[in-house]
């Protein structure tokens, strides 16, 4: 092509090989191209690839993106397959499955999104077995887990997107209330990413002032605080039912998660992976404040937690303990 432009360079040696950042979205749904969208801007990767089910569909949201490159850093954005032109990706980022609809609550996805995912874990396994995987589909901590058994993954490498939105949620509805910026708001959500999640009121702090002191009490009025963990526990259901799906802020999330995996940032989110040995919790996938680079989840933080923080933890592992002892995997 235009050869007549160029004039090769003869000493170029073919043994160079700078490792090109790849990345695989299974999925290119609402939740998936506000995943890939906010990957591009943000420029996570030199190659992102899109796998969908729906040909046409990728096909139109594919070229939709890659007309936007000229205005974003360089990325070649292609519709394609795990089994083709996303072998040996780095990272591959899960949203494909059923969603919520009205009225239906995370957990009710499992039945359909457990088949959907016994049909595309193993081409992952066997064309990228060095990725990192990150689990976006609900509910995700069961997906989580799901994948961890379905691929023999290390466990460092099997990371769920878990309750890092939640958390930011959180931080989002406390700093209004404060009047200041949601950076600056220290607050974890931890446990399932849906009904039974932790507000670690213990932790929250601002600029290293806890918002709560020893005795329990707090400054601002305690039904107000509840009232904002119920908004948080509910933004899912709200946005659903306002626009019928969220995107944006999942997006977003996933998006900080990757960045932590590719730039071995060693940050710590409340992402969803393995745990052992926290209060009594066992072999479980849920969201503990961790530390992500470009291993993996490396390490969690041993967060103390109150009395009734504990329980709550306790009652949440349990609850998708008992969800996943109900599949045949
Ligand atoms: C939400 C979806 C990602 O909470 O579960 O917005």
């Amino acid at each position: 092509m235009f050869e007549t432009l160029f004039t090769p360079n003869s000493s170029v040696e073919t043994n160079v090989n700078i490792r090109l950042r790849k990345g695989v979205i299974i999925g290119a749904g609402q939740v998936g191209m506000a995943c890939a969208y906010s990957m591009m801007i943000q420029n996570c990767f030199d190659e992102l690839i899109l796998q969908d089910i729906n040909t046409d569909r990728l096909q139109g949201e594919v070229m939709d993106l890659i007309h936007g490159v000229p205005f974003v850093e360089p990325v070649e954005i292609k519709a394609g397959t795990v089994a083709d032109v996303g072998q040996n990706a780095d990272l591959v980022i899960i949203t494909a499955g059923a969603s919520q609809k009205p009225g239906e609550s995370r957990l009710d996805l499992v039945v359909r999104n457990v088949a959907i995912f016994k049909k595309l874990i193993p081409d992952v396994v066997k064309y990228c077995p060095n990725a990192t995987l990150l689990i976006v589909s609900n509910p995700v901590d069961i997906m989580t887990y799901v994948t961890l058994k379905l691929s023999g993954f290390p466990a460092a490498r099997v990371i769920g997107s878990g309750t890092v939105l939640d958390s930011a949620r959180f931080r989002t509805l406390l700093a209004q209330k404060m009047g200041i910026d949601p950076h600056s708001v220290h607050a974890y959500i931890i446990g399932e990413h849906g009904d039974s999640e932790v507000p670690v009121w213990s932790k929250v702090n601002i600029a290293g002032m806890p918002l709560y002191d020893r005795e329990g009490s707090s400054e601002l009025d305690n039904a107000a605080l509840q009232e904002i963990f119920e908004r948080v526990k509910n933004a899912g259901y709200e946005i659903l039912k306002l626009k019928g799906y969220t995107s944006y802020a999942i997006g977003l999330a996933t998006t900080e998660i990757v960045q932590a995996i590719l730039r071995g940032q060693d940050r710590i989110l409340t992402v969803s992976s393995l745990v052992n040995d926290f209060y009594g919790i066992h072999d479980v996938c849920l969201s503990l404040p961790s530390v992500v680079n470009e291993k993996g989840v490396i390490k969690m933080v041993n967060l103390t937690l109150n009395d009734r923080e504990q329980q709550q933890l306790i009652h949440s592992a349990q609850i998708l303990r008992n969800i996943f002892d109900t599949l045949a995997l």
